[in-house]
């Protein structure tokens, strides 16, 4: 108790010296001059001013007051408010601003500033505006913020101001707006807030916020947006909670960890027009009461355990009065429900409606058609019996159609095909018969159809190759007949096309060489005959091609040797001879692309007999036809190829912020090493230190004279794009800095020898640890590892004023130090994207599987891109599948996997390595379930639809927490350094 009142006093005294420095401040003869010098000051602190505002304007030699973006009181004559915002401007702020004390509004938003606020600013006792958004600024929020009592408008959004938020900003009384969001505070929310009965916006979103919800913040009757969205806080919500919010418009409550039920009282705030509950643990009814909220627009109550009164079990019978709801999303809760007919009398503003395993049973009403703004609906993953309406076809906005994974029967209505503006189609897992309309060509904005897991019979309608805009058909697993038209050539920019499993028959079209955007070509499992097209080798994009399982005769096509990214091939189960060409990506494939064949013939490695010396004609007529065919494709990407490089020198000269800045920019001053030095660290690079070998050379351990370890990265200059590779890596690696990224020690960069030397990584990469035959990674260490990955991604795409994309995501480019954490590699072809936009870019050589749709398909480089790879990594790394297994190949995707695991059991699918080790089923499941949603929502087909990177990191560090709370009591893993390594050098593929 003594202690108490010490600290007390301690404290108040403080802040009376404080307070009397402000006055005696004041009490200097304070003057314009002082402004000036002020002003200059900071002016010095900017180390980059890219349009040149200050280093041209702000001269001694004009009035302060005509300075841009300082404006000056009329009567006083000294500076009332100073707005630098969007300027591109880094540095700091200087003490030196606490003497512009007649400062009324200061802004600096959406900078580069860095650094903490200086506590001189507590002396701008006038403020009452201060708006610090979207800049770099780290350190705490001081408790001298309380003295501001001014403030009308605190905003800091978007930096990186960290620990506890201080009781003191409960006497800022005076505070409409406070928006402290994408920050990294921690702690509890101090319940001092409930102070503020003048705020109408609260927003706390996109921190680390622990504990609950303070509950005096549901009485302030003046708020009108709460967002705690993507936080740690639990507890439940007040059962009076919507009684003193009469103003409240929105409240977003999302990625948290609260529970309990939803108060019935929510509708008395009656104002509400956007209700964000999701991703909780939310459970009991959901109220029925928020039918009363007449201005509801957006209701989401995704992820949570809510259901359904058992007697109504019709859904809609809720939302029959929000005249205005435009989105509904309640996936993922047990609702056990069925969709009324009354879903005719929603809302007429309805455009969206995701209903995705909620466990509906019964058929699809006929009324579904009324609602005409419907743009899009998901019903996918649920229990629905019977016919797709045909009524579907009146929903002419409709871009989005969900009905996978039910019990659907009956033909697709052709009906289907007025959906003029239907962008995706995925009718796959049903029990569909009849044909595919044949008016489908109607469909003319359709990128994603997917009909896979039917019982589809007839031909595939020729009028299905008109709709040349097409990127991804999946027609797998019917019973579809006849041939392939020849106007499959049209296809130009598709990118997955999967007929497997089918009863097609005939040739396969010489026109198929047209498809020169076809990454994933399937065809097994058909009965297929003739052999395969020569013009193939057209199929320049192409990775992955099956063809096993039919009845496909003559020589493999040379011309396949020029598929330089085929990384699967299998041509197994056929009736093919000859020679299995030597070249290209053959080098690679093993004797189970080739089983079960009539003759083929090769070299000893792949189990078939080699060959005897065949006659030099054919292979003529064969010359003959690749001019024809695959030269002319050639052409086309080389001059794609040259198209990118000229857009990129001129997109070159936009992007000098980064690359002209050499002088101001926080460099790491690395030293240049000798080829000399290198030689002796490594041995004289011999073998023994070889560490493996990646896409543009070599990795060798080597130890410098200091005695520390070190990766080097040795680039192979023969290659060409290694130059290329290597200067982009360095520039990169030159601007950035994180925990979670490889260092660099230092470069080695003569005319003809470039290397990298790299911080040592003990521990391997993840791809070694996910695939070893003796070890294993345990929940925690998967869910730490993927963490840190995740914290990396944000810096690159957040933390610096040029997002860069990394493009390259895949398990091998995750290295492991001596504790296990996690560091991104591998920059060889990473991308500075300006302006946070996607960017066109040609495809470089991005591994597949791993890759965003849209960068396969049209070469989009984006933040986004790196999302889905990601997305796709969280799911390899918990079932230890790879996204182009070879168990893929045919009808599923490592993402279908996932998708349809949700609705069966998570634990099929994950790593059996996992389920032997952990002994907490239940916890194991709900992280699982948890991260396993995080993935999916990372690798929607829309890059507008996925999660950013932020939020990404912000739930999986909940789940991870969540789980060891979970687990606590058990053991928590074990320690990491006393796990030997795994085959680190047995694997042979480079950790860097
Ligand atoms: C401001 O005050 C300083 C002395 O404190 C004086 O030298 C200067 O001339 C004053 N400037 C103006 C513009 O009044
Ligand atoms: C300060 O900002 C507020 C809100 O933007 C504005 O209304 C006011 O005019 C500004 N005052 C000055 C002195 O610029």
């Amino acid at each position: 108790m003594a202690d108490q009142t010490t600290c007390f006093l301690i404290l108040h005294f403080l802040s009376i010296l404080l307070l009397m420095s402000c006055l005696t401040t004041d009490a200097k003869i304070l003057n314009i001059t002082t402004d000036q010098s002020a002003l200059l000051a900071l002016k010095a602190h900017i180390s980059y001013d890219p349009h040149h505002i200050l280093t041209t304007n702000w001269s001694s030699s004009t009035s302060v007051c005509n300075w841009v973006g300082v404006t000056c009181g009329s009567r006083h004559h000294r500076v009332i408010a100073l707005n630098l915002s969007n300027n591109g401007l880094v540095g700091t702020i200087p003490p030196h601003i606490g003497n512009l004390s007649f400062l009324v509004n200061l802004t600096i938003r959406n900078n580069s500033f860095h650094g903490s606020m200086p506590n001189e600013l507590s002396h701008l006792y006038r403020l009452e505006l201060l708006n610090f958004g979207y800049n770099e600024f780290g350190g705490e929020i001081p408790s001298w913020i309380g003295l501001l009592t001014k403030l009308q408008n605190l905003t800091l959004v978007r930096n990186n101001f960290k620990g506890k938020l201080s009781p003191e900003i409960g006497n800022l009384t005076k505070l409409t707006l406070l928006y402290l969001g994408s920050n990294n505070f921690e702690g509890a929310i101090p319940s001092e807030i409930g102070n503020l009965q003048n705020l109408e916006i609260l927003s706390l979103g996109c921190n680390n916020f622990f504990g609950t919800i303070p509950l005096d913040i549901f009485n302030i009757s003046t708020l009108q947006s709460f967002s705690v969205v993507g936080n740690h806080l639990s507890g439940t919500l007040p059962s009076d909670m919507g009684h003193f919010l009469p103003n409240l418009e929105e409240i977003f409550l999302g990625m948290n960890e609260l529970s309990g039920t939803i108060p019935a009282s929510i509708s008395n705030a009656s104002q509400l027009i956007k209700v964000d509950l999701s991703n909780n643990s939310f459970s009991g009814l959901i109220p029925k009461t928020l039918g009363n909220l007449r201005l509801l627009q957006l209701l989401n109550l995704e992820l949570n355990n809510l259901t359904i009164e058992s007697l109504e079990l019709s859904i809609f019978s809720y939302f029959s009065n929000n005249a205005y709801l435009n989105q509904l999303l309640l996936s993922m809760n047990p609702l056990n429900g069925v969709i009324p007919n009354s879903i005719g009398n929603l809302s007429s503003f309805l455009k969206t409606i995701d209903l995705t395993g909620c466990n509906i049973k019964g058929n699809i009403p006929i009324d579904i058609g009324n609602l005409s703004r419907l743009t899009y609906m998901s019903l996918g993953g649920n229990d629905l019996a019977g016919p797709i309406p045909t009524t579907i076809g009146r929903l002419s906005m409709l871009e989005r159609l969900k009905l996978f994974g039910n019990r659907l029967k009956g033909p697709i209505p052709s009906d289907v095909c007025y959906l003029g503006r239907l962008g995706e189609l995925f009718l796959d897992g049903n029990k569909l018969s009849g044909q595919i309309p044949e008016s489908i060509n109607n469909l003319t904005s359709l990128k994603y159809l997917n009909l896979a897991f039917n019982q589809l019979t007839s031909r595939i309608p020729s009028s299905l190759w008109m709709l040349t805009y097409l990127l991804e058909v999946d027609l797998s697993s019917n019973s579809l007949s006849g041939s392939l038209s020849l106007d499959i050539g049209n296809m130009k920019v598709l990118t997955k096309l999967n007929l497997s499993r089918n009863q097609l028959s005939g040739h396969i079209p010489e026109t198929i060489g047209g498809l020169i955007s076809l990454l994933n070509l399937s065809l097994a499992v058909n009965q297929l005959e003739g052999s395969i097209p020569i013009s193939f080798g057209g199929l320049v994009s192409l990775v992955v091609l099956d063809l096993a399982g039919n009845n496909l005769s003559g020589e493999i096509p040379k011309s396949l040797e020029v598929l330089r990214y085929l990384k699967y091939l299998n041509v197994s189960y056929n009736k093919l001879r000859g020679e299995i060409p030597t070249q290209g990506p053959f080098v690679n494939f093993s004797a189970e692309s080739f089983m079960s064949n009539d003759a083929l013939c090769g070299v000893v490695r792949l189990n078939v007999p080699t060959c005897k010396d065949a006659s030099l004609g054919p292979k003529k007529a064969m010359g003959v036809r690749i001019l024809k065919y695959v030269l002319p494709t050639l052409g086309l990407t080389i001059f794609v190829v040259s198209v990118v490089l000229v857009s990129r020198k001129l997109h070159g000269k936009k992007n000098s912020k980064l690359s002209n800045n050499k002088d101001s920019m926080p460099l790491s001053t690395w030293r240049r090493i000798s080829h000399q030095q290198l030689l002796q660290a490594t041995e004289g690079f011999s073998a023994n230190n070889l560490l493996g070998e990646g896409s543009f050379g070599s990795v060798y351990k080597g130890t410098l004279l200091d005695g520390t370890y070190v990766a080097i990265k040795v680039l192979n200059l023969e290659l060409e794009g290694a130059f290329k590779s290597f200067d982009i890596e360095c520039e990169i690696l030159r601007h950035i800095r994180h925990r979670n990224l490889v260092k660099v020690i230092s470069v080695c960069s003569n005319i003809d020898f470039k290397a990298l030397v790299l911080e040592y990584m003990p521990k391997g990469n993840l791809e070694m640890w996910l695939y070893s035959n003796t070890h294993s990674l345990n929940m925690l260490q998967r869910l730490n590892i993927m963490i840190d990955v995740a914290a990396a991604l944000e810096y690159l795409h957040l933390g610096y004023s040029t997002p860069i994309v990394h493009c390259d995501l895949k398990p091998s480019n995750i290295l492991l130090d001596e504790d296990m954490v996690g560091h991104v590699a591998d920059f060889g072809i990473a991308k500075l994207v300006s302006d946070g936009i996607s960017l066109t870019q040609t495809m470089t050589m991005a591994t597949i599987g791993y890759m965003a749709p849209e960068y396969g398909s049209e070469g989009i480089v984006s933040t986004r891109g790196d999302v889905y790879s990601y997305g796709i990594l969280l799911m390899e790394t918990f079932t230890r599948n790879k996204p182009i297994d070879d168990m893929f190949i045919g009808e599923m995707s490592l993402k279908r996997l996932v998708e349809e695991s949700f609705s069966l059991s998570i634990l099929e699918v994950i790593d059996s390595n996992l389920r032997s080790n952990e002994n907490d089923y239940a916890a194991m499941e709900t992280c699982l379930f948890a991260t396993m949603g995080l993935a999916l929502h990372c690798c929607a087909d829309l890059p507008e639809q996925r999660i950013d990177i932020k939020n990404v990191l912000a739930r999986l560090n909940k789940i991870k927490l969540k789980h060891a709370s979970n687990i606590a009591g058990e053991k928590q893993g074990v320690d990491v350094r006393n796990v030997g390594n795994p085959g680190f050098d047995s694997l042979g593929k480079s950790p860097y």
